[in-house]
């Protein structure tokens, strides 16, 4: 057995030993780069190693207020490639919806912006979307709010061409989506929220509810989220599964930290087979391989519908019915 199997195998125990126990997740970036999203970090495929072509100052810019006042369209073009919607979850996303449906979730804090916690189908009450999402947007000058639509819209403009920023019907100033940005503070429920699980964590021990933080896919390098770790009890168990050791795993160990370094996919599958799980996991994938199918061709059929609109309205306008509408098309295509 290798040292990375006995650490699951550790972890899994912890689970089954105590039967009661939740589990605090925090993760970042490295958790979805099995599903085509690339992290910030990680040399070569990183996404701020590949931002050269978006000529920014420095890698980061692309996050940052006051850059993006300047010069909104590198993060338009980051945005069109993360937008989410075409990405599907990783083992690990199920992983943690799983521990939902077997009440074994605490809280899962993430850094990620993939809304990927969301669409393996965990409930919302659950996750602390710490640097937010492409949810809701707001001016960036005056705050008014704005739909999801009404910057999503904006990506479907060809790039090349003179391009229209999402500007507030205000102020004029520059909409952006409620993306934590570099320079603005994080939402206030993550700050809330920590508190009152750092509550229950401390006083585990009386009302003997185990938990165990495992902490995933992250470089902790942006802070507060980076901080959090290190805040954990010393009492409670700590799990780090990532590429490499990082942050206060790395600087501060403690004597019964648990650590995988490795792919985080590989830790969610070797844990769920080691806890007879794994049945799970394959139906959650399968599940929503159907949910895609069904939904894609229900998209083709709304596709075939509006198709089918413009041609009646056609039909109408040279006076014909639809059904000689489509003969005529159809006969016309053939020619
Ligand atoms: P990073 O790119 O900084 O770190 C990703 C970590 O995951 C690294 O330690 C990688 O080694 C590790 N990793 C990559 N792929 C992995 C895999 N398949 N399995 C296990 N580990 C893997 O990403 P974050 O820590 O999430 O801010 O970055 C934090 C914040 O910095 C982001 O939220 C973002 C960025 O600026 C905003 O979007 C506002
Ligand atoms: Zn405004």
């Amino acid at each position: 057995m290798t040292a990375d199997h006995k650490t699951i195998k550790a972890i899994a125990h912890f689970i089954n030993d105590n039967p009661r126990s939740k589990i605090i997740f925090m993760v970042g970036a490295g958790i979805s780069t099995s599903c085509g999203i690339p992290d910030f970090r990680s040399p070569k495929t990183g996404l701020y190693h590949n931002l050269s072509k978006l000529d920014l100052p420095f890698a980061e810019a692309v996050f940052d207020v006051e850059f993006f006042e300047e010069n909104p369209k590198p993060f338009y073009t980051l945005a069109k490639e993360l937008y989410p919607g075409k990405f599907k979850p990783s083992s690990f996303h199920y992983m943690m919806r799983i521990f939902q449906d077997k009440g074994r979730l605490q809280r899962i804090y993430t850094q990620n912006i993939d809304t990927l916690e969301r669409i393996a189908g965990i409930d919302e009450k659950y996750i602390i979307e710490a640097h937010g999402s492409f949810a809701g947007n707001h001016c960036i000058k005056c705050k008014k709010e704005f739909p999801m639509e009404f910057f999503r819209s904006k990506l479907d403009q060809d790039f090349e061409d003179k391009f229209e920023f999402a500007r507030c019907n205000k102020c004029k100033g520059l909409v952006k989506p409620n993306i934590v940005f570099f320079g603005e503070d994080l939402p206030l429920s993550f700050f809330e929220t920590w508190d009152d699980d750092l509550l229950e964590l401390d006083s585990s021990k009386e009302k003997k509810q185990e938990y165990m933080v495992i902490v995933a896919g992250t470089s902790l390098t942006v802070y507060p989220f980076a901080s959090l770790p290190s805040e954990v009890p010393k009492i409670i168990q700590r799990a780090l599964l990532n590429r490499e050791i990082v942050g206060d795993f790395d600087e501060a160990p403690r004597m019964n930290d648990i650590v995988f370094e490795g792919p985080s996919d590989e830790a969610a599958e070797l844990l769920m087979n080691e806890l007879g799980w794994m049945t799970e996991l394959k139906e959650l994938k399968k599940e929503f391989k159907e949910r895609k199918k069904y939904q894609d061709s229900e998209e083709n059929v709304e596709n075939l519908v509006e198709q089918l609109d413009k041609l009646e309205l056609n039909a109408v306008k040279i006076g014909v019915t639809i059904e000689e509408g489509i003969k005529k098309s159809t006969f016309e295509k053939k020619k």
